[in-house]
């Protein structure tokens, strides 16, 4: 493939959205794809005005602004994806479902077309193994939210290919990101440290040991953490923090890396963090923090 022209990213939650905004503001046509209907109109309207801040705050022209919402579609029919020189997943972190759809979209793209994962820690090598493509998937791993944190981590399942290497890593700087590449092991290299310290965050209130505005407190005071371990957490999501742990614990055999049993409660619960409203901390009385 000489040039990445066309996008797709499935999945429109928090980090779809996101990337879906990146490719339409760095000139590429974008499909975005959910079979949720509401998630897609809830993605038309954070890209929206995540534009426009790009606009207000002078980091984006009125016109290039105006280009990229004209270059965005949406859709539920993954058949429209036939002809995109590049898909994303973005979906639910479970391995599953993930091979579920990259055997649906090796069906659907064409032979030359890149499929990508935006996931945070399952294994490159079994999504591949769903397509008759594995030299074309890879990782492609964005920090939330996409817009605005500068890596991406990317990630080389058991075969994939030189070439595909290449263009994703192009597509990544074209972006503005910083690459950093990993092995295809469990958590890769970003979950496979954080997400430990944010299960021991929650060991240490579920223990009784401290408060959450403590231990959130003294690790971002204390080792100059923008945000706390817990705060964290519900910005990413509980039931994505959950689903990485169990990923880890699977992948790599040791016990240190058990979720815990705080943590699944919240998720039982319902408390998947700022999403929901709720996770942690309680946000339903508290604004949004305004994202960029
Ligand atoms: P989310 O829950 O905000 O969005 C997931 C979206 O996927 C939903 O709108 C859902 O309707 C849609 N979906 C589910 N199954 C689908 C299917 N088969 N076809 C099309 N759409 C489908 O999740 P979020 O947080 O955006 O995470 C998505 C992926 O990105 C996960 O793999 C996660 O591990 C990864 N990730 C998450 C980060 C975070 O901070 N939340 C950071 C980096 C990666």
């Amino acid at each position: 493939m000489a040039e990445i022209k066309t996008l797709a990213v499935v999945g429109s939650g928090q980090m779809g959205s996101g990337i879906a905004q990146l490719g339409a503001v760095h000139g590429l046509d974008v499909w975005l794809v959910d079979t949720d209907p509401d998630a897609l109109v809830r993605a038309t309207k954070s890209i929206s005005s995540s534009i426009q801040r790009f606009v207000s705050n002078a980091h984006l022209s009125q016109a290039a602004g105006s280009d990229a919402l004209r270059r965005l579609k949406y859709t539920s029919n993954l058949e429209d994806l036939h002809s995109v020189d590049v898909v994303i997943e973005a979906i639910v972190e479970s391995t599953e479902v993930k091979k579920k759809l990259f055997s649906e979209l090796d069906k659907i793209a064409k032979a030359s077309a890149i499929l990508a994962s935006n996931t945070s820690s399952i294994s490159i090598t079994r999504l591949a193994s769903a397509t008759s493509r594995p030299c074309q998937v890879i990782g492609m791993h964005f920090m939330n939210p996409p817009p605005i944190m500068k890596l991406v981590e990317i990630v080389r399942g058991a075969d994939t290919s030189d070439e595909t290497f290449s263009l994703t890593k192009a597509l990544a700087e074209r972006f503005g990101k910083i690459v950093i590449c990993s092995q295809d092991y469990s958590g890769f290299i970003v979950n496979r440290i954080l997400m430990p310290m944010i299960n021991e965050a929650f060991f240490t209130l579920y223990t009784g040991v401290a408060m959450k505005e403590d231990i959130d407190a003294g690790m971002k005071l204390g080792t100059n953490h923008p945000m706390g371990p817990l705060e964290l957490a519900d910005f990413i999501g509980l039931d994505v923090c959950l689903s990485i742990m169990r990923v880890l614990h699977a992948g790599l055999g040791d016990n240190k890396y058990a979720p815990c049993p705080l943590l699944v409660q919240y998720v039982d619960a319902g408390r998947l963090g700022r999403k929901r409203g709720i996770g942690v901390y309680d946000y339903r009385k508290i604004p949004e923090p305004v994202k960029p």
